[in-house]
């Protein structure tokens, strides 16, 4: 029998600050339920100008190196899944790379569909790994985006900032998760977009949340198919089900939807949710949408509550990206992984972070319209942290 392949490790990296999304209902005439709610969103992280796309994407995997303790002179495999890459050709994966240490022997890319950029890299790692091209080397991915809306529009309270790692190897401490087994969906919509003229994305919402839900039974029916195919049908019984989280809400919507092709009541998926998906919303909904990593954010707050209890246990993951591309695939938490996801301290970055106001807010949306622009300036992060310090003779320069 092959080796089991899967997630080894995971870590996530949020902005310094956030905006409380009572303050923001406030500012804008809204009923604060609408926001806590109506959207289950109760903080939204906001990225400055030198927390760009690389510097979050190198904050998640630098920690996922420290609190994993896993070897970075075996990484092979590079991947960036990202909606906000910083250039139209270098990629923030080469960057990281830089940033990291990575090994040369290393390949090296970033991954564009939406939302479904990480997931893209997830699935390709593990088959990298399974078709013995890795050669006993871990694949490294991360999700790392800044979603963007405009001020004042429906789509701003479900903004967001921040990145995920995952380390992918042939001996996983997390989740065992088997190639082949997922359930693919494509289809050319225009639900949600961001040109190339506009930092903020184009967004037709509620038509946003139809595709998605669309996604969700044609990935869920490929994945049967997939089950059926490779006489697994055992893999359709999982505990707990993690969706990708726009905003909490979506992920509700998403597992009505899942339940009603099951033959269930809108009452009986509402009793499941609470056992199968309130888990993984913990940290989205102090965090807000992150685009690719938000499916790995929840996936991060199910293992940070209840790793333990799910040893020997399935977790279905449903990833979408507009435009639109979606994945249902599923893991099984492995032995052991409740003691070692202590000390992975999943959460602790969402300790001590800053509150910003309004003001604040708004002026940081502000910078960021011609960070892209800017001249390099001193350092503002933490002593060890990356940062993005401005553009010097058409370069991006950071300090590592
Ligand atoms: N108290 C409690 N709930 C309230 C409320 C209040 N005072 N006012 C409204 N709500 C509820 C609504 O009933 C609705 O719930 P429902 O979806 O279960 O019906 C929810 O809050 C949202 O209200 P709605 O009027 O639909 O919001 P909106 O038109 O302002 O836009 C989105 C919502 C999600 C479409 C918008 O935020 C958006 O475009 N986001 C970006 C795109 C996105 O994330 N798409 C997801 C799929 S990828």
């Amino acid at each position: 029998m092959q080796n089991p392949i899967g997630l080894d490790a995971l870590a996530i990296a949020v902005p310094e600050g956030y905006l409380d999304m009572g303050d923001l209902a406030a500012a804008r005439g809204v009923a604060p339920s609408k926001y806590t709610e109506g959207l289950l969103v109760s903080k939204m992280a906001v990225a400055k100008p030198h927390e760009d796309p690389v510097a979050l994407a190198a904050k998640a995997a630098k920690r996922l190196f420290e609190t994993s303790g896993a070897d970075l002179s075996k990484v092979g495999m590079c991947v960036v899944g990202t909606e906000t890459g910083v250039d139209h050709s270098k990629p923030v994966a080469a960057y990281l790379h830089r940033l990291l240490g990575l090994p040369e022997r290393c390949r090296v890319y970033e991954a564009k569909h939406a939302c479904f950029g990480g997931t893209v890299g997830v699935l390709s790692a593990i088959e990298w790994i399974a078709s013995g091209a890795g050669k006993g080397r871990t694949a490294l991915i991360v999700c790392t985006d800044i979603a963007r809306y405009g001020l004042g529009t429906a789509g701003e309270p479900t903004q967001g900032a921040g990145a995920v790692a995952l380390l992918i190897s042939e001996k996983p401490r997390l989740l065992t998760i088997e190639p082949g087994l997922d359930g693919s969906y494509a289809k050319d919509v225009n639900d949600f977009w961001r040109p190339l003229y506009s930092k903020d994305a184009v967004v037709d919402g509620h038509h946003s949340v139809q595709c998605y839900l669309d996604a969700l039974a044609g990935a869920y029916n490929s994945f049967k198919q997939a089950a059926a195919e490779m006489d697994h049908r055992d893999a359709l019984n999982v505990a707990r089900r993690c969706y990708h989280v726009p905003y909490g809400k979506m992920a509700k919507k998403a597992h009505r939807h899942l339940m009603a092709l099951e033959g269930k009541t809108e009452a009986e998926a509402d009793e499941s949710y609470n056992l199968e998906v309130a888990p993984s919303l913990r940290i989205p909904s102090q965090v807000g949408n992150i685009y690719t990593g938000s499916l790995y954010l929840a996936l991060a707050s199910l293992l940070d509550t209840e790793a333990e209890s799910l040893e020997g246990k399935r977790v279905a993951l449903f990833s979408y990206g507009s435009g639109c591309g979606a994945e249902y695939y599923v893991g099984e938490v492995v032995k052991g992984a409740g003691a070692y996801v202590k000390a992975l301290k999943l959460s602790q970055p969402l300790e001590n972070r800053r509150r910003y106001t309004i003001a604040e807010y708004e002026a940081i949306r502000q910078a960021d319209n011609d960070v892209d622009r800017k001249p390099v300036e001193a350092p503002q992060a933490a002593q060890n942290e990356v940062a993005f310090l401005g553009v010097e003779n058409e370069r991006r320069v950071y300090k590592a």
